[in-house]
């Protein structure tokens, strides 16, 4: 069975977590979930859903869902003698983009991502923020350069959609296929 981590932050973008979610625990995966403090009060805002009942709905799907506390150090996904597939950071915020690029982490989130990238296992950061600062664009080239996919949430803008749902699966499709899932929730351009 895959295995992939997901991240969860303060970013603006809770909708995106919330269909990548939905659809991954849809499959036979287990699913290592890890929300920041202001990732899940964000998602709250964003979605008005609590994250608790968010967790326990996509609970009775078929995938399997363990969700950590983000202090939790001791958690499997803090070491790299557990295997996963994948971890997917939607959406990254820039206070976690920094923390990871420069190696300060201090969070199990953080620890997850730098683990990633010291095994050498995908990890797919889709960070928002607008406009982007400097220092914001030097702590995405370190993660690109260490490895890490950078993924912003980019509408698919040619492909004419004016459904909203169908440009937010646009986006959740690009990352779950970079981080190795086949999907259905977007058209490949064909010319
Ligand atoms: C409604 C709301 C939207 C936010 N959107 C963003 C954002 O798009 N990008 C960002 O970097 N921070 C954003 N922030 C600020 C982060 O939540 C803040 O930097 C926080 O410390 C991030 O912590 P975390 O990385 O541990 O989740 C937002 C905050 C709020 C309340």
């Amino acid at each position: 069975m895959k295995r992939y981590i997901i991240g969860i932050t303060g970013a603006s973008g809770s909708v995106l977590a919330k269909r990548l979610l939905s659809y991954l625990s849809d499959t036979e995966a287990e699913l290592h979930i890890i929300a920041t403090d202001m990732g899940k009060k964000v998602f709250e805002f964003e979605t008005g859903i609590p994250w608790t009942q968010f967790l326990s709905t996509i609970n009775q799907n078929k995938a399997e869902i363990c969700s950590y506390d983000n202090n939790d150090m001791f958690a499997s996904v803090a070491s790299g003698s557990f295997v996963t597939d994948a971890m997917m950071i939607v959406p990254c915020s820039m206070a976690t983009a920094a923390k990871i690029a420069t190696g300060t982490g201090g969070n199990l989130l953080c620890r997850a991502a730098d683990v990633c990238l010291k095994e050498k296992t995908k990890l797919v950061i889709s960070p928002r923020e607008a406009p982007l600062n400097s220092i914001h664009l030097k702590n995405l080239l370190t993660l690109s350069e260490n490895g890490s996919m950078i993924l912003p949430p980019v509408p698919m803008f040619y492909a004419k959609s004016e459904d909203y749902n169908d440009l937010m699966d646009g986006i959740v499709g690009r990352i779950l296929k970079s981080a190795g899932i086949e999907n259905n929730l977007y058209t490949e351009w064909r010319g």
